[in-house]
């Protein structure tokens, strides 16, 4: 018995990395999964239909279903063509994880439109048009049998995009964005059965080798903290009935770690009853910044720089 037996899964960008393990993972649970991968380089250019292609061979090779698909989820067309996919050849959609995803870092000052745009397509519209095609189809079923579904979907943010990232502006407005995205259709397919939640994963791939080098190696014998099996479990867990009842949550992870993450919310307040003026608002600075700690959570791993300003900021000439 599998956690995904009689399910059909889409996961994009499963052609390697985190996407790879978490199709992997789905189709030794016994879901018929849609592997989509477009293929491209780390930065997105280029095609190549082997990577999506070897995932399926694993998958069936142990004994399970998949199909490949290689359309690019930033374009409306592949979104639907990727779900209808899922409906028309395995007949139906329970699960679709967001997965897909590159990265073109710059500092903001040296950004260009094209890296702008082809970040933000990619993540933001990768993750929505896949997601929109599949609601659609849930709630034509839904309205159909008069019964909410059973379906989740997964999205991918990054703490680069809920703590900020020098270099990734880019991809952080990208990753903040489907964090908010995540709470959004949360409360929008609540009503039809489905829910919503994101992951903001840490894991060794192509796409974090260069920055991190060995750090996220294991020695032998130790955890291999970084191996993205480790987020394709928790992946895997907000896909399937076990986490029924969760929903509109992000959850950070890497190997021996999880991390339930708490989004905006009011840390102080200031009130008055008269409209508020310049200085009035700096009045009560310090009941705004009473427990501001002018720390940042660390991005991926080590220490806040010993530079790091705290607040609040001594009031005066500054
Ligand atoms: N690795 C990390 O530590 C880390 C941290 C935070 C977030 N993430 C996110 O996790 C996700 C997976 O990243 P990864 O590290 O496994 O990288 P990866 O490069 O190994 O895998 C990403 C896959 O997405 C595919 N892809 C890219 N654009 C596509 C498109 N338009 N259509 C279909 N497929 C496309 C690529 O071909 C690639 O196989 C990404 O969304 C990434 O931003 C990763």
């Amino acid at each position: 018995m599998g956690l995904f037996d009689g399910k059909v899964a889409v996961v994009t960008g499963a052609g390697r990395g985190i996407g790879r393990e978490e199709a992997l993972l789905l189709g030794a649970e016994g879901a018929s999964v849609v592997v989509n991968d477009l293929g491209g380089a780390p930065t997105g250019e280029g095609e190549d239909q082997r990577p999506a292609r070897q995932v399926v061979d694993e998958i069936t090779a142990g004994g399970g279903t998949a199909v490949a698909n290689h359309d690019d989820v930033s374009t409306w067309d592949g979104a639907a063509a990727l779900v209808a996919q899922a409906v028309n050849d395995l007949g139906g959609l329970d699960v679709v994880i967001n997965n897909a995803g590159i990265l073109r870092d710059r500092m903001s000052f040296n950004m260009d439109e094209a890296d702008w745009d082809a970040v933000i397509a990619v993540h933001v519209k990768g993750h929505f048009a896949v997601s929109r095609f599949a609601a659609a189809h849930w709630r034509a079923l839904a309205k159909e049998t008069g019964q909410p579904v059973r379906a989740a979907i997964v999205n991918t943010a990054s703490e680069s995009g809920l703590y900020g990232n020098a270099a990734q502006v880019n991809y952080a407005a990208a990753k903040a964005g489907i964090a908010a995205m995540t709470l959004v259709m949360a409360r929008e397919l609540e009503r039809i059965g489905v829910r919503v939640n994101a992951i903001a994963p840490v894991a060794r791939t192509r796409l974090t080798e260069d920055v991190a080098g060995d750090h996220m190696k294991a020695a032998e014998g130790e955890l291999d903290r970084f191996h993205p099996a480790n987020v394709a479990a928790v992946a895997g867990w907000l896909a399937s009935d076990l986490a029924a009842g969760i929903s509109g949550q992000v959850v950070k992870v890497q190997g021996g770690q999880v991390q339930l993450l708490e989004g905006w919310r009011p840390l102080t307040e200031a009130t008055s009853d008269k409209p508020w003026t310049v200085d009035s608002v700096e009045a009560v600075r310090d009941q705004l910044l009473a427990k501001a700690d002018g720390s940042v959570p660390p991005f991926f791993f080590g220490p806040p720089p010993a530079d790091r300003p705290a607040y609040p900021a001594p009031a005066g000439n500054g």
